[in-house]
């Protein structure tokens, strides 16, 4: 059976296959690739090479074989075979239009919907509340959201799971400072156990002040520090005035938090916390211990959980410490219970820093060893490196202090805002607006482009130049697309040339077969980036695209043409580049303005 093959590649792989069996060989050696010496031929074929043990004969044979087979195939210009035994294969060029017709047809842009869609976890963002977001959680709200949207684009049910840090010790530095400041609100007075006013007794900017000084009054006073253990405790011992305390911490800090993910266009489904599983975990502690994978240790509650090949030493898994307090990874545990129960999903995915590596391998064994996942679920940690300053130091202030987020955007804008106005495009609020947009591009690119599991440079400069690998340039692009199709349909009035509609006819240019051969590869580029938990990769896609439609742009006198037919041609291809790379953005996380 042959299934319908959506991807340019599989049916060059499939005219191949029929000629290796045409020929009397394996269909299996039939793989063929992007070329790696593009100056020769656009795709090859290594299978003679490979097939050589098995047939007993020359590469050269086995290519030229082959190659006979491919002669007449409609699919291909060229098929040639090469010592040792390359198969070197150039595309027809009539085979790339009808190609990019099928592709411009299909609002879908030939990209498959997966057959088994899965449902996939993706716990990113990881915000601790109270603590205003700075650059730290910056690239796993980024990379989550672009694989979450990859997921969707191919079709997968993508649930995104911000997992607040809403338990820990930050709650109770707040509540016991706040208790020093203001001892008689009514949080503090144990008579009272109900009944607590609506309004929250601070503001975020207030709440911003108060952990910072509470955090540092805790390093250096240890009687404080004491009470805010306390206060902790009885928080998550349920003490009614310290719990309201907290739910107004939560309420203000999320809203805050909405706000500033919302200005970088990600967004969640869930926004489930540490806490919603609290309850979860003295069941799950007492089966680990009643199915004898948890045992005492020291007086803490241990799992082992190392294996034979471990090359490093992996811990166990400390479930309870010794006071009976639950840690982080216990937190974790509890909350894949959770999950499990509420969606069962093929995969969960961890994007957060990869500092955080062997927690997570702690966390997957024990959490497979215990049997809270089956063999069905993946677990997957996307860890990711961090974000540095030109220095090669994790990104600061100029004062040496913790870059919050929103002033990392300001910055970012404001250049952008410069820029823009040096071009004069736009002007005014649309300005603003422009730089908004286009500076999300640059953090978002700026970020994405790099291999996720890699440090960074965060550099100003480079990231918001209109020239080169980034974000701005992409969206240059996609605007000069947009001018040359709004100028095309003003000279055409409203005539039936300019609906874009046109067949794409087959190239006249090498750099117009480029082009094109570059457009219809974006379904394997979006699966391939997908595949891997690797957004980069689409970046490197279109980055390309874009070279490739810039270098087509500049030999092509495409407004001036005087063939219709060519002309329309080319408006069809370049509205097609354009939904292109608009869809790709989109899956980045970030779109483009009309004007820049
Ligand atoms: N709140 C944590 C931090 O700031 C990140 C949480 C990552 N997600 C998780 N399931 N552990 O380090």
């Amino acid at each position: 059976m042959t299934a319908y093959m959506n991807k340019l590649m599989e049916r060059i792989t499939e005219a191949a296959a029929a000629a290796f069996e045409a020929a009397g060989y394996d269909p299996c050696y039939a793989k063929v690739s992007i070329s790696n010496r593009p100056d020769l031929c656009e795709y090859q074929c290594n299978g003679a090479m490979a097939a050589k043990k098995k047939y007993g004969k020359a590469p050269i044979q086995i290519a030229q074989d082959v190659v006979a087979n491919l002669a007449d195939n409609p699919l291909l210009e060229k098929a040639e075979a090469v010592m040792p035994g390359f198969i070197n294969l150039t595309l027809a060029p009539a085979a790339a239009a009808a190609y990019l017709n099928e592709m411009a047809a299909d609002e879908n842009l030939s990209v498959e919907k997966a057959a088994q869609p899965k449902t996939i976890m993706i716990d990113y963002g990881g915000p601790n509340v109270a603590k205003p977001l700075h650059v730290g959680h910056l690239r796993s709200a980024i990379i989550g959201e672009s694989i979450k949207r990859m997921g969707r684009r191919l079709g997968h049910r993508v649930i995104g799971d911000v997992h607040l840090g809403d338990w820990g010790l930050q709650m109770g530095l707040i509540i016991a400072e706040l208790q020093d400041r203001q001892p008689d609100l009514p949080y503090f007075d144990e008579k009272i156990t109900d009944g607590y006013p609506a309004e929250a007794p601070f503001t975020i900017s207030e709440l911003e002040e108060i952990y910072p000084s509470a955090s540092a009054r805790s390093k250096e006073d240890a009687d404080f520090r004491e009470k805010a253990l306390q206060a902790t405790a009885q928080l998550q011992a349920g003490r009614p005035g310290y719990r309201a305390l907290w739910k107004h911490i939560l309420d203000i800090s999320v809203a805050d938090l909405k706000k500033n993910y919302r200005r970088l266009n990600v967004d969640f489904d869930l926004w489930k916390g540490e806490s919603d599983v609290q309850p979860i975990i003295p069941g799950m502690v007492e089966s680990m211990k009643a199915r004898g994978y948890a045992h005492e240790d020291q007086g803490a509650l241990i799992v082992d959980i190392s294996e034979d090949t471990d090359q490093k030493e992996v811990p166990p898994c400390i479930i309870l410490k010794s006071d009976g307090a639950a840690l982080y990874t216990t937190t974790d545990l509890a909350t894949i219970v959770e999950r499990m129960e509420l969606f069962h999903p093929d995969e969960i995915l961890y994007v957060v820093d990869k500092r955080q590596d062997m927690h997570f391998v702690q966390v997957f064994r024990c959490a497979r060893k215990t049997g809270l996942v089956g063999e069905d679920t993946e677990l997957n940690f996307l860890g990711f490196g961090t974000m540095n300053g030109k220095d090669g130091k994790p990104f600061k202030t100029r004062e040496g202090g913790v870059m919050r987020l929103e002033t990392l955007i300001s910055d970012i804008n404001q250049e952008m805002y410069r820029k823009i106005i040096e071009n004069r495009s736009v002007r005014g609020e649309d300005a603003e607006q422009t730089a908004e947009m286009v500076g999300l591009s640059a953090i978002k690119y700026g970020d994405l482009s790099n291999q996720a599991s890699k440090d960074y440079v965060f550099d100003l400069e480079r990231f918001t130049s209109f020239e080169g690998n980034t974000g701005p340039y992409i969206l240059y692009t996609i605007v000069r697309i947009k001018s040359i199709l709004n100028r095309y349909a003003e000279n055409k009035g409203s005539s039936a040339a300019g609906t874009g509609h046109e067949a794409v006819l087959p190239p006249v240019s090498a750099a117009e077969k480029k082009l094109m051969l570059q457009t219809a590869r974006y379904n394997e580029a979006l699966e391939g980036a997908f595949a891997e938990h690797a957004p980069h990769r689409l970046c490197a896609y279109i980055y390309e695209l874009s070279n490739d439609f810039n270098t087509f742009y500049h030999e092509t006198k495409i407004l001036t043409e005087e063939d219709p037919k060519r002309q329309a041609s080319w408006i069809a291809l370049l509205m097609l580049v354009l939904r292109v790379l608009e869809d790709a953005i989109d899956v980045l996380g970030f779109e483009a303005p009309e004007r820049m």
